[in-house]
């Protein structure tokens, strides 16, 4: 049990730290006193804490201190929120190491990309402190010239956020942040297998100083918490990122009762390598977008889509690379791929690597599982001959796991490459800059690259997908604000003269 307190944390019997949610700038267990566990992936003997299994009412209780917290949030001037953001992403830098070796402890990527990570979340803050000296609105000319015509953006109200896992510390700031850096005030879901790093973020914005109720923090299922967040009449707009089923479900209900809505969800990313590129560069550059983070990604390269010539070549330099990849304890230097999420995940993913076998699809490398302490640990996986027809060539994995299908030419590399539902992003590996153009006008993704790997995120560049893949509207940089915000239009004319 937590009681109300201004720290996150107590301890068990047996020491093990027990986290409540933080509403209104407080921490507080959930109303029916009820926890969850959460356990290392890489190690499912060790638990990590226990967190409040939130219900409506722990939902309630934080919009309701959201919505009261709106009117004087909202009123406050950018600067002085800048200035805030500012602070806060002085605090997380200074604590960038403990909040990396946690957000590893509940999710399993190596301790490197943790940090990468976490470093991305402080730039995005100091993004949108800066953000908030940029003009927020436009003048116009008028029809009238006594009329001083111009736009200003203003804030929605209260903002539901459902974050997944696999971005633990970047996805929710760059989420939160610019809700509420725009005047919005936050109620946020994390997901269930990493609470803690978003713990650390709820602990980072109370010691900046935001004023109590701008960013709650609840914790707990989908249905207990997600649902009632989604369906509450005061929360006005609904930021989402995670699979496209449960995307599509939240979509339907909350547009139907008008909220705004923004969705990130799934990728089948291509990587078409053309037959003059820098195979060295190529080759590295398709291994990390396929098995970094376990190839657990949106953005993670899945189709390497090559030119028949050089099918064969690549695929067995890329056997050899994906074999020698170290699989184990993420927090040890040496490890280049960490568990998957959970057991369950490592399960799907294995049964899926088993039916293309069973398919009869060609296995060049990894296709069992390791066995590491208990842990969820899946072998780095490459198929060859894969048909884009096939399910390996359509379906998410969300694992690492990557497919070669040769193709003969530059059309038919692109024509594979959108034969998908979804559209988040794309690589092509070419020295040739017409070819590199045909595919920038011809891809339908909405993350182009040309000689660099289908994922990673700027933090001040627009990111979202084409098709399946997000609902048309943008995160990040200055897209942030065209979501976080409305506009009035002013038209001001001076009182007749008398
Ligand atoms: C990245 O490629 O670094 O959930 C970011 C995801 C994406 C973020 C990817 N929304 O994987």
């Amino acid at each position: 049990m937590v009681a109300a307190s201004s720290r996150s944390t107590l301890r068990d019997e047996q020491g093990v730290p027990v986290f409540g949610n933080f509403i209104n700038g407080e921490w507080v267990a959930a109303a029916s006193g009820v926890t969850f566990e959460n356990t290392n992936p890489a190690n499912p003997s060790e638990v990590v804490g226990y967190f409040a299994a939130s219900e409506a009412a722990d939902v309630d209780a934080a919009v309701t201190a959201a919505a009261d917290a709106y009117p004087g949030w909202a009123g406050t001037s950018a600067i002085a929120r800048a200035n805030i953001l500012y602070k806060a992403s002085e605090i997380l830098n200074a604590r960038l190491q403990e909040v990396a070796r946690d957000l590893t402890r509940e999710e399993g990527k190596t301790f490197r990309e943790a940090v990468g990570e976490t470093s991305r979340a402080v730039a995005i803050l100091r993004y949108f402190a800066g953000e908030l000296q940029q003009p927020d609105g436009e003048h116009y000319p008028s029809v009238n010239p006594n009329t001083l015509l111009f736009t200003v953006r203003e804030p929605l109200g209260v903002v539901g956020i459902i974050t997944p896992w696999n971005f633990p510390v970047a996805i929710p700031v760059w989420k939160a942040i610019p809700a509420i850096a725009f005047g919005n005030t936050v109620v946020m879901k994390p997901a269930s297998f990493t609470p803690l790093t978003t713990v650390h973020i709820a602990e980072v914005l109370q010691e900046a100083g935001l004023p109590a109720g701008v960013f709650n923090l609840v914790t707990g299922s989908a249905s207990k918490v997600g649902d009632p967040l989604v369906k509450d009449d005061r929360v006005v707009a609904i930021s989402f990122t995670g699979s496209d089923t449960v995307g599509n479900g939240i979509k339907k209900i909350a547009s139907d009762r008008g909220a705004k809505v923004q969705l990130e969800l799934g990728g089948k990313n291509p990587a078409i390598v053309m037959a003059d590129a820098d195979l060295d560069h190529a080759l590295q550059q398709v291994l990390n977008g396929a098995m970094m983070s376990t190839g657990q990604k949106c953005t993670a390269t899945s189709r390497a889509i090559v030119d028949r010539r050089i099918a064969d070549e690549l695929t067995e330099r890329l056997a050899a690379k994906v074999e020698s990849l170290k699989v184990g304890d993420p927090l040890k230097d040496e490890t280049i791929i960490g568990p998957a999420i959970s057991e369950d995940a490592a399960v799907a993913i294995q049964g899926q690597i088993d039916r293309a076998k069973g398919e009869g699809i060609q296995l060049v490398a990894g296709g069992s599982r390791p066995e590491i302490n208990g842990g969820h640990f899946l072998a780095p996986t490459l198929f060859a001959g894969v048909d884009n027809q096939s399910f390996l060539g359509q379906d998410e994995l969300f694992g690492p796991v990557l497919g070669v299908i040769p193709v003969d030419g530059l059309d038919e590399a692109i024509a594979v490459a959108n034969s998908v539902r979804f559209g988040l992003s794309a690589s092509i590996f070419t020295r040739d800059i017409a070819t590199a153009l045909t595919f920038v006008r011809g891809i339908h993704a909405g993350i182009v690259h040309v000689n660099s790997e289908t994922a990673g995120a700027e933090p001040h560049v627009p990111f979202g997908g084409y098709k399946g893949s997000s609902s048309y509207s943008r995160e990040q940089g200055k897209a942030a604000r065209e979501f976080y915000t409305q506009i009035k239009t002013v038209y001001f004319d001076p009182p007749p003269a008398t």
